[in-house]
């Protein structure tokens, strides 16, 4: 019987990037005790890949913005697939949010007015992101963090959670193991809230770094939670893609907020090319037009001109820059070529200080001489854990999730900036909802001992089995594997494949075995974390198999349009079967309310069909 060590918490959060930061601090203002336990370093979170902005209706720089208007741009860059529900949650909270970062120390740029600043991105009509040069996520999580360690919840460090136990239904703990030393933590809670992220790692190209393997998801799916829309995956159009160690990087869209263009090998601006019927009236046609959009904006007047394609939503960009490499026209390694170069270069180094300083040191190209060279990159999963769209809870009682671990707001493909602005709004009903319930009850409940043993064999067997695999190799050719054949364009018959390969890498993880002992063990990690990435690539390419169209973050070669008879109404729902299998099943949201409805472009609807 291996020793472990117990911990009662009233609250567990697992996950510290903006959503778990942001949840615990609510939970232990709301006076309950609240465990943070995260993967990695406090202060090291995805979050901080969303360098741009966060989106919120503060209409600082354009006083025509408004909440609805947010709402309807992410209902629309949704692709209707969103739950209009969270949507207005989150266009309607998101303002006081970022008012409430302000208060505690976070330092956003300035408008010469003294207001905090915002700028253009893809899918918003108007400047809508609140920004601290292009660090935006960083400043969040050092805010948040500031805020957080004050509060007196307790933090883990270094700890990945293994496993989550229900007893009677309802959420009773969890199993994690110290990554540092090996040690092992049984942490008895009333409620736990999943603010784990997203799962990008499973790519081969990828904005994510080593932590972004999907644990959240599949700890919520083996705990019997549904998920939901898990087909669609958001290839951010703009990472680096050269020199090859540094590919995936990102470079963040307030490149193009700012007036960055993209061209292909032969200098024409492409994206004039691919703009999409539905945003047509919003989009320039040419390029005197942009440039005019461009003036006006550079000048703090209010736009009147159409925004340059540019700044389309990024499931169309990425696709269009894969559409100019499958032409022949891409950029010396493969992408496109973004140029910010004709701005000033002191307003690019002041403007965009991070960009600046990433591409002189990464690729010695100076950006305010050069173009850069970029390509896609995974960066965001629009599916997740499915949650009630008011309090967050999963379909399992007393299990909670937020931000990129949870699903609904971005229905098919999520605006650039509405990641920021969600975990916060959501976080803090994570947290505040997840003491409310953890409050009702007195004691914490037994967890089967049984079940305790089995995560803890599970666990240590990797460390036990001789002789197999390496696991960093089964996790090279599942990233692999996945970029090829569950990447931006899809099969039938590549999906069908990728399922085939998925049970034959189960297989192989299942053999992998790690030298040496618990202490610091990064190839034991990783044998772990094979059993997550190999569900949550296979919930993927599930869904992406059974929807036969193409929406948003997910592009069907052989279905290449969206079908209109489904138009926003049909939802994958992923499960565990009774017999253990996945399984796939379809839902729709509560029909939307008149008064909604009318915010909405109607010809986007296609009722009539
Ligand atoms: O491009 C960016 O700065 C990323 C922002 C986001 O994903 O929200």
């Amino acid at each position: 019987m291996e020793n472990y060590t117990e911990h009662l918490f009233d609250v567990i959060v697992i996950g510290a990037g903006g959503a778990g930061l942001r949840a615990a601090i609510e939970a232990s203002a709301n006076g309950v005790s609240v465990a943070l336990i995260t993967k990695s370093m406090l202060g090291k979170a995805h979050t901080v890949m969303a360098e741009g902005g966060a989106a919120a209706a503060l209409a600082n720089k354009d006083h025509r913005d408004s909440w609805e208007i947010h709402f309807r741009d992410t209902m629309k860059g949704g692709k209707y697939l969103g739950d209009w529900r969270m949507a207005q949650i989150h266009a309607q909270q998101a303002p006081d949010r970022i008012r409430e970062l302000e208060q505690w120390g976070a330092v956003f740029d300035r408008t010469p007015r003294g207001l905090t600043s915002q700028r253009n991105f893809g899918g918003h009509t108007y400047p809508r992101l609140a920004h601290i040069g292009d660090a935006t996520g960083l400043e969040l999580i050092r805010t948040l963090q500031q805020k957080g360690i004050h509060t007196g919840m307790e933090v883990f460090m270094e700890f990945t959670v293994r496993k989550l136990f229900k007893t009677d239904g309802r959420i009773s703990g969890c199993l994690a193991y110290n990554r540092s030393d090996g040690t092992l933590h049984l942490f008895k809670g009333k409620a736990i809230i999943l603010a784990t992220g997203g799962a990008t790692r499973c790519w081969e190209v990828c904005s994510g770094s080593w932590e972004y393997t999907g644990e959240g998801y599949a700890l919520a799916y083996w705990a019997g939670a549904e998920l939901g829309d898990m087909e669609f995956v958001q290839f951010h159009p703009t990472g680096m893609i050269w020199p090859p160690s540094v590919k995936g990087i990102l470079v963040t869209e307030g490149v193009r907020g700012e007036g960055g263009m993209l061209r292909n090998s032969e200098g024409n601006r492409f994206m004039f090319n691919y703009v999409p019927e539905m945003y047509r009236d919003e989009f320039a046609d040419t390029e005197e037009e942009a440039l005019a959009w461009v003036d006006e904006v550079i000048s703090g007047k209010l736009a009147t001109k159409r925004r340059p394609p540019e700044l389309l939503t990024r499931d169309v960009v990425a696709k269009a820059i894969n559409s100019e490499r499958d032409a022949g026209r891409s950029s010396e390694h493969g992408g496109a070529y973004l140029d910010i170069s004709w701005r000033d270069p002191e307003e690019v180094k002041k403007k965009l200080p991070g960009m600046y300083h990433q591409f002189m040191e990464l690729a010695a190209v100076d950006i305010t001489q050069q173009p850069m060279e970029v390509g896609p990159t995974a960066h965001y999963v629009m599916g997740g854990i499915k949650v009630n769209s008011y309090t967050q809870e999963s379909t399992i009682k007393g299990l909670f999730a937020a931000g990129e671990a949870a699903t609904g707001l971005h229905g098919a493909n999520r605006l650039g900036g509405n990641s920021l602005s969600d975990l916060i709004v959501f976080g803090k009903i994570a947290g505040e909802q997840a003491s409310i319930y953890a409050e009702q009850f007195d004691d914490f409940v037994d967890i089967e001992k049984e079940e305790i043993n089995d995560a803890i064999a599970e666990t240590l067997a990797p460390l036990e089995r001789r002789d197999g695999e390496n696991p960093a190799k089964v996790v090279e050719d599942l990233r692999k594997m996945m970029q090829h054949k569950v990447g931006i364009i899809r099969t039938k018959h590549l999906l069908e494949e990728a399922l085939i390969d998925l049970d034959e890498l189960e297989e192989r993880a299942a053999k992998t075995s790690a030298q040496g002992g618990r202490i610091y063990n990064p190839g034991w990690h990783q044998a772990l974390e094979i059993g997550a990435m190999i569900d949550v690539s296979r919930m993927c390419a599930l869904a992406a198999l059974r929807r036969e169209e193409s929406r948003g973050g997910h592009t069907r070669d052989d279905f290449p349009t969206p079908d209109h008879k489904y138009w926003g109404k049909i939802n994958s729902v992923i499960v565990k079967g009774k017999d253990g299998s996945m399984s796939i099943d379809y839902t729709t949201y509560p029909s939307i309310p008149e008064e909604l409805k009318k915010l909405l472009d109607a010809d986007d609807l296609h009722e009539e069909e």
